[in-house]
């Protein structure tokens, strides 16, 4: 059975990752999808002549009905962050864009695994759980991934360890309320304050403010940069639909609907979750100190404004 993945848009994100997909060569079908169609066609030429350097797949431009029998559809229809705005900002603009594609994609897909990037990703994963009528763990938000990614990467640096060594999660928003779960960090089991202090390396609280500032804030400095961020979330959403077509129980810090950890409900936030190929199978509750846990609930209430600014059903 071919494996087929569909990009909805194909815009910086969505072409992005449709080439790191041919690249990883886990998918033998790539389709990219366009409200401009002149746009998906383009890319998919450009990404298609990559292919004979890399591992065989069939890239193609195509139409709502070509989400047929795919696997997964990743949707990154939508505008990014402008400078000065937030992700929130985005909200009722890309909602609009959400309520478009999800009813084409499900009456095209109706087996396929939902995984959404557009922003703000966890507001409009839930929209797409509730447009879609899917079991929540076939609708999935790429979440804090990325976020995720950023600390692991600034802590690599800091503690002069190979980022993927470290076991350090950010969850809650992707967005200004996230939070750092600096209680549980630690690189191979040993506690992150610990490591620091054997080795020498200054983590005060300064240094933390610092290190979480720059994962929180990093999207805004490259925008401020260069217009938008891509390479990063298009790896992540490799690494997501690697766990779904590979099976492999991965634990990622991906969105998915709450019902009831630390007495979150009804809301779409990160937390680390296992995914495999039925989607989000189970989520791991971190023993999160009290501060981490109001803040997680601060985050969630945020979220929760959020989707009742949206209004409607
Ligand atoms: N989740 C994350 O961590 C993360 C990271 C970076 C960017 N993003 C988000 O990804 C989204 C895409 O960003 P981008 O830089 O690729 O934007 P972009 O403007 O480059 O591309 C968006 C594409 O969506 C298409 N589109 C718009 N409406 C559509 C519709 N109804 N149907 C099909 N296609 C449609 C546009 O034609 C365009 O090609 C943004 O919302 C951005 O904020 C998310």
């Amino acid at each position: 059975m071919p494996s087929r993945v569909v990009v909805i848009g194909a815009g910086h994100v969505g072409a992005t990752f449709a080439y790191a997909l041919v690249h990883s060569g886990l998918a033998s079908e790539v389709v990219l999808v366009d409200a401009d169609p002149r746009r998906s066609e383009g890319e998919a030429m450009d990404i298609a002549h990559a292919v004979p350097f890399h591992r065989p797949a069939r890239v193609w431009a195509g139409t709502w009905a070509d989400c047929a029998g795919a696997s997964i559809v990743v949707i990154t229809a939508g505008g990014g962050q402008r400078p000065g705005q937030t992700r929130l900002d985005l909200l009722r603009k890309n909602a609009a864009i959400i309520a478009d594609v999800v009813p084409r994609v499900i009456a095209a897909a109706p087996e396929a695994i939902l995984l959404i990037a557009t922003n703000p990703v966890d507001v409009l994963t839930l929209r797409a759980r509730e447009l879609s009528g899917l079991p929540a763990s076939r609708v999935i938000g790429s979440g804090t991934i990325l976020d995720t990614a950023r600390f692991r990467h600034l802590l690599g640096e800091r503690l002069g360890v190979d980022p993927r060594s470290i076991h350090a999660f950010i969850v809650g928003e992707h967005g200004d309320s996230e939070v750092p779960v600096w209680s549980r960090a630690n690189v191979a089991g040993v506690p992150l304050e610990a490591f620091c202090r054997r080795g020498g390396i200054p983590f005060d609280q300064a240094v933390r403010d610092e290190v979480f500032a720059a994962t929180r804030d990093a999207a805004y400095a490259i925008i401020e940069r260069k217009g938008s961020t891509y390479y990063a979330i298009a790896s992540g959403l490799v690494r997501i639909c690697e766990a779904i077509l590979r099976d492999q129980r991965t634990i990622l810090s991906v969105s998915t609907l709450m019902d009831g950890p630390y007495g979150i409900r009804d809301v779409c936030l990160s937390l680390p979750t296992v995914v495999d190929a039925g989607g989000a199978a189970s989520v791991v509750e971190l023993e999160l100190d009290d501060t981490e846990a109001s803040a997680l609930q601060r985050s969630a209430e945020v979220l929760r404004a959020a989707r009742a600014s949206l209004g409607g059903s």
